[in-house]
This record gives C-alpha cells, sequence and structure tokens, in this order.
C-alpha cells in the first residue's frame, strides 16, 4: 500500500521503517529539511538501537520529503505522528497536529485516504482532526473548482479519520513494533477498519522475515487486534502509559519502606511480580521514570478528567512519587557527605534510559541541576547522550567527560542515573581509588552491591 507518515521522531520513523520493511511504499514526510536530508543520506537523526540497519533494509521503499504534495494525494493511508508537547496546565499544545490536519486536507485527492493519528492527543481531538482535514479539503476543493457546477467531492467520499495509538519504548523502538502484544485501531467505520486491517496484516499474522539483527521470540504467536472506536482508542493510550507509570512509582514507594524495614526491594519485585495478576515488568525501583511520555501523558489525563469535572487521585500520586524520588538522591548525598557545597560530583548516565540519546525530562538533568544549585560540582558521562546533552543544555554548567572513568576521577560521590550496561561491568576496582571518596549512589538498583562493598566502596541505593 502506498503510506505517508508525518512527523519523523521516534513513533513517525519508527512506524515508516518497520511498514517499509514489511513492503508498503512509505514517504515520510518532516517540515525540518535538514533531518530530511540526514534521512535521505541514510542517517537516522537520533540513536535507536537496529534503526540504521532497518533504513537500510527497506531504503528501496521509502522516500523523504518536505513536501505534502509531493506524497498526500496518492497516499491510502496517511499517519499523524507530529509531537504533543505539554503545553499550558498539562494540556498538551497542539499545534504541530493542527499545521498536520490542515496541511494534509489541502492535498488530499485519492480515491479514498485513511488519515490515522498516531500522536498521543486528548481524547476527542479524532472528531478535532477529521474537522480540520475537512474544512482544508473543502477550501481547496472549493478554489479548485471556483466557478464549476460540482465542487468536487465530498469530504466523506475521500478520507476518513481513525486513531491508532501507538506503545513502543524509546530504544526497544523497532522490537515493540515488529512484535507488537496488540495493535489498536479505533474508528466509526468497517471500511477504514478494513485498510488498516490489510497495512497491518503482515504484522497481526507474524508471517513477515524476520530481520537477522532482531529474531522473532519464540513465544510469538498472532497478534491481536482490539478494533474500537476513536474515543476509547484515544483512552487506551493514556490509560496504558499512566498505568505504567504508577506501577513504576507503586515499586518506588515501596521501595521506600522495603529501605525502612531492611528488606530486598529486587526480591520483593520479583514476588510481587510472578503472580501473573501483577506481572514482573514496569517493578524496577529506582528514581522513577523520565522521558518525553509518562511526564506528559499523566499531566494530560489529569487535565482532561479535570475538564469533566473529576478529581485522579491515583496518577496524581503516581506523580509525586515520581517527582520524590529525584528529591530523595539530592537528601541521601547530603546525608552521606554533609556538605554538598564545594563537592564534586560525578553522574553516570545521562539519558532517561539505556539504549537512547533522549535526554528529554531525563531524572539525571534534574538531579544535575539540584546539585549545582546546592553548590556542587558536577561531571557527567553517558555512552552516547554526550552530543546531545551538550547541544540542548549549553547553561547547565556540567564537566562532560569522554568516559565514566574520567567522570569518576576526584569525586567525592558518583550517582548512577541511567542503567547502562557498561556501568555494570566498569572495573569499579580500579576507578576506586582514582575518586576522592569512594561512594556511590546506585539510582537504578543497577550495579553489583556486593562486588562494591568487597572493593571498599560506600554503597547506597534508592530502596532495599
Ligand atoms: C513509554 C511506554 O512504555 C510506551 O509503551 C509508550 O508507547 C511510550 O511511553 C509513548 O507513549 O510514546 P518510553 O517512555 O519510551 O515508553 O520508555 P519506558 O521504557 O516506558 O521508560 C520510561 C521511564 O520509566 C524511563 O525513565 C525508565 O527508566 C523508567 N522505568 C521503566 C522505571 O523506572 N522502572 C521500570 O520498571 C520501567
Amino acid at each position: 500500500m502506498k503510506v505517508s507518515i508525518v512527523g519523523t521522531g521516534y513513533v513517525g520513523l519508527t512506524t515508516g521503517a518497520c511498514l517499509a520493511y514489511l513492503g508498503h511504499s512509505v514517504t515520510c514526510i518532516d517540515a525540518d529539511s535538514a533531518k530530511v536530508a540526514e534521512l535521505k543520506a541514510g542517517r537516522a537523526p537520533f540513536h535507536e538501537p537496529f534503526l540504521n540497519e532497518l533504513l537500510a533494509d527497506a531504503q528501496r521503499n521509502l522516500t523523504f520529503t518536505t513536501d505534502y504534495a509531493a506524497a498526500i494525494p496518492q497516499s491510502q493511508v496517511i499517519f499523524i505522528a507530529v509531537g504533543t508537547p505539554t503545553g499550558v496546565n498539562g494540556a498538551p499544545d497542539l499545534k504541530y497536529l493542527e499545521s498536520a490536519a490542515r496541511s494534509i486536507g489541502q492535498c488530499l485527492a485519492g480515491d479514498f485516504t485513511v488519515v490515522v493519528n498516531k500522536s498521543t492527543v486528548p481524547i476527542g481531538s479524532g472528531n478535532w482532526v477529521e474537522s480540520l482535514v475537512r474544512e482544508a479539503y473543502e477550501k481547496h476543493a472549493a478554489e479548485k473548482h471556483a466557478g464549476e457546477k460540482h465542487a468536487g467531492r465530498k469530504a466523506e467520499d475521500v478520507f476518513a479519520i481513525a486513531s491508532n495509538p501507538e506503545f513502543l519504548r524509546e530504544g526497544s523502538a523497532i522490537f515493540d513494533t515488529l512484535y507488537p502484544d496488540r495493535v489498536v485501531v479505533g474508528t466509526d467505520q468497517q471500511r477504514t477498519r478494513e485498510v488498516l486491517y490489510s497495512l497491518y496484516r503482515p504484522l497481526l499474522e507474524q508471517d513477515f522475515r524476520a530481520p537477522v539483527y532482531l529474531a522473532r521470540p519464540a513465544s510469538m504467536g498472532a497478534v491481536p487486534l482490539i478494533s474500537t472506536d476513536i474515543a476509547s482508542a484515544e483512552l487506551i493510550k493514556y490509560a496504558a502509559n499512566a498505568f505504567l507509570a504508577l506501577k513504576i512509582s507503586y515499586i518506588n514507594e515501596i521501595g521506600q519502606l522495603a529501605e525502612k524495614v531492611g528488606a530486598d526491594i529486587e526480591q520483593v519485585a520479583k514476588g510481587i511480580g510472578l503472580d501473573a495478576r501483577i506481572g514482573r515488568r514496569f517493578l524496577q525501583a529506582g528514581v522513577g521514570w523520565g522521558g518525553s511520555c509518562f511526564g506528559k501523558d499523566t499531566a494530560a489525563l489529569i487535565s482532561t478528567a479535570s475538564e469533566y469535572g473529576l478529581d485522579s487521585p491515583i496518577v496524581k500520586a503516581a506523580r509525586a512519587v515520581n517527582a520524590r524520588q529525584r528529591e530523595r538522591v539530592v537528601e541521601k548525598l547530603l546525608d552521606e557527605l554533609k556538605i554538598l557545597k564545594g563537592r564534586t560530583i560525578g553522574i553516570l548516565g545521562l539519558a532517561f534510559k539505556p539504549d537512547t540519546d533522549d535526554l528529554r525530562e531525563s531524572p539525571a538533568l534534574d538531579i544535575a541541576r539540584k546539585l549545582i544549585e546546592r553548590g556542587a560540582r558536577v561531571r557527567a558521562h553517558d555512552p552516547v547522550a554526550m552530543e546531545r546533552f551538550r547541544k540542548e543544555n549549553p547553561d547547565l554548567k556540567v564537566t562532560c567527560c569522554e568516559s565514566a572513568e574520567e567522570a569518576a576521577r576526584g569525586c567525592d560521590a558518583v550517582v548512577l542515573m541511567t542503567e547502562w550496561v557498561e556501568y555494570r561491568e566498569l572495573d569499579w576496582e580500579a576507578i576506586r581509588p582514582t575518586m576522592r571518596t569512594p561512594v556511590v549512589l546506585d539510582g537504578r538498583n543497577h550495579l553489583d552491591r556486593a562486588r562494591l562493598v568487597t572493593a571498599e566502596y560506600r554503597y547506597l541505593g534508592l530502596a532495599g
């Protein structure tokens, strides 16, 4: 099928590359011409495992452009995958969505096109996007057919809207897209459902050839397609992200108690997670969630609920616990070092999670800021996010280091903020004598505690 994708961020580009890999003919549209030039040269604009490989594999089915008119008229399916950052009062800012919808409407000319919203949008946005596309289409058709008897084809014969929320995680975006737990499609029309079923058929039936670098999991069967109305699909997205966020905050709340009573939070998480009703995943205790999704989507859910006069005490509590975890890092360092002014703290890991260079809402940046405010000097290292960090945070007075060893040198304490595998495997024994005082705060419960204690570190966890 012929597909266009508006927006080449994590969601748009991953979706485009995967659909092209599955055999569809995909055009990715982005307003940023520098980004489009990079993509044309075969380079992904961000770090995501296997994305460059997939772009190379899917190359013959993929094109990139800044020009809507070059792609939209031929498309059978158009995905909107633009950013919806937090705006006023927690509600998402929908300016990119609005502009994409209008540009699509102006260019629609095919037989029948399904416009699919993949951006995370407030409940009810499906109708709004529909009206924007319709308005732009009708205005353009009226201008084109001015003076003629017929004003062109009716909007409802030309396009329909669907919601198809995305559940991929950064760092495992390709895996999550090729091997999803479910696909959710929200639409009120059978015709639209059928178009999207045809598009996703290879994914749903899992009969495509798996990439050599990303094998299909042995347990993988057919993927369930959840077919809903538009509002339900939109709510599924928010409810899923908020639930995952509160699962993390729950384990962090229990972690605080574990610390007081001398229990091991890792064992507790395993012990409760093996109950199939609870599930093992997203029970990793630590400094809490960061990234562009959980903070934004929990805020949006609370904001939407309040528009209907509803409070969201559980989601609010999840956010409060998450903010508290960051404070606890500073408090723990203060307890240990007594004075932060003039101390040097090394931060290992700047990205909000491993396998990405994304720094949005990263706990590491927040903690670096808090430490600097208290007069500490901060040295930092990340295996892939240093360049982006320098570019995006010119005002944050952090010494950027080429290696973890260099970041730890001369420090009064080292704080692990992102659980990169290589940090666990560092030569901690060799690092110890280079530090001023051998204090390690493991913000992700990721390091080998026994090994560090044997190497005569003072090991501090965030829980248990
Ligand atoms: C999240 C959801 O997991 C995806 O399903 C969703 O599609 C995406 O948001 C989105 O809405 O676009 P993402 O933010 O990329 O994905 O990454 P996650 O793997 O969910 O991690 C989020 C944060 O939670 C990270 O800072 C991670 O370190 C933290 N986390 C995760 C924990 O602290 N503990 C855990 O057990 C799991």
